[in-house]
């Protein structure tokens, strides 16, 4: 589908005839960590719808819109071998059209981690998953642990606004190596696919020094720093120790923390994450 009107009148039959809905927004380029999003909804619900928008108000000035890679022939191919119900297409004309002017914005999230480095991305973030939710209106919506502050930004926009929709967290879809799954990969030239791995490898050695007893947050920081920098072409953004509801940092490792780390490896800018938990 590709008007609103379209889908809306698709949803309110669903709705209508007491079937319940699975929504997987994305921006397209899928791959399986995108297609495991999907696969979670099959289980959960009656129908899944999935969104292909690559929303432009959540790139920065500098960053990468015009490049961000597309294939929509290929990820129709994808979804329909997913076995996904819908898919919705709009175009940014009738997503932002002349005369919009509302956005949603957070207080606290997004002045943490990749909120400072991308000014305005949450909003943008914030506002899209908003009005698709107002257009698909389904019943439960899946997003990835990858983009983990992310999921606690349309959680907590749900929550505040009562927009009645249950926010389903699914875990990250990893290649063989340990690279979490990106649209952004495909960025990577060959010899620096070494480096790319390196946010996995200092995650996982951080989460074995921790469970192994390292309460210090500042020392596995340094260490994984260490060990990112290592490799040619890494640029670090944050590596952050941090309270996994409020992502507020954390100084003594005395519970379970989420690690999140951004690293520009060549033109890709990359991020993972992994919760690290003392003494298990
Ligand atoms: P996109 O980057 O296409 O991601 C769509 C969904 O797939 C997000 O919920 C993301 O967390 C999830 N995802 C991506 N890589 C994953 C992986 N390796 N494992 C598990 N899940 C993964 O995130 C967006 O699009 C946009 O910000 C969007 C929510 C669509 C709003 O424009």
């Amino acid at each position: 589908m590709r008007t609103i009107d379209a889908m809306r009148s698709y949803s309110s039959t669903l709705r209508q005839s007491g079937k319940t809905i699975a929504f997987v927004p994305t921006m397209g380029f899928l791959h399986e960590g995108h297609l495991s999003l999907m696969k979670k909804g099959r289980e959960l619900a009656d129908r899944v719808v999935v969104s292909i928008f690559v929303n432009p108000t959540q790139f920065g000035p500098s960053e990468d819109l015009a490049a961000y890679p597309r294939d929509e022939a290929r990820d129709l191919e994808m979804v329909e071998a997913t076995g996904v119900d819908a898919v919705f297409i709009p175009d940014a004309k009738q997503m932002y059209p002349e005369g919009f002017q509302t956005t949603i914005s957070l207080k606290a999230l997004p002045a943490h981690l990749c909120g400072l480095s991308r000014p305005g991305h949450f909003e943008g973030v914030a506002t899209v998953v908003a009005k698709l939710l107002g257009i698909v209106r389904p019943h439960l919506a899946i997003f990835g642990e990858k983009d983990y502050q992310q999921l606690l930004v349309v959680r907590q926009m749900v929550r505040d606004l009562e927009l009645n929709v249950d926010i389903i967290g699914a875990p990250i879809v990893r290649e063989a190596d340990g690279l979490a799954m990106s649209s952004r990969n495909m960025y990577l030239a060959d010899d620096q696919r070494k480096a790319a791995c390196s946010l996995y490898q200092a995650l996982t050695e951080s989460k074995k020094r921790v469970k192994a007893g390292e309460i210090s947050a500042d020392t596995i920081i340094a260490s994984a720093e260490a060990l990112i920098q290592a490799h040619p072409d890494t640029r670090i953004d944050y590596i952050a120790v941090c309270d996994p509801k409020t992502l507020d940092a954390v100084t003594a490792i005395d519970g379970p923390v989420l690690m999140a780390i951004a690293v520009k490896v060549g033109r890709a800018r990359l991020i993972d994450n992994m919760i690290l938990t003392p003494g298990t």
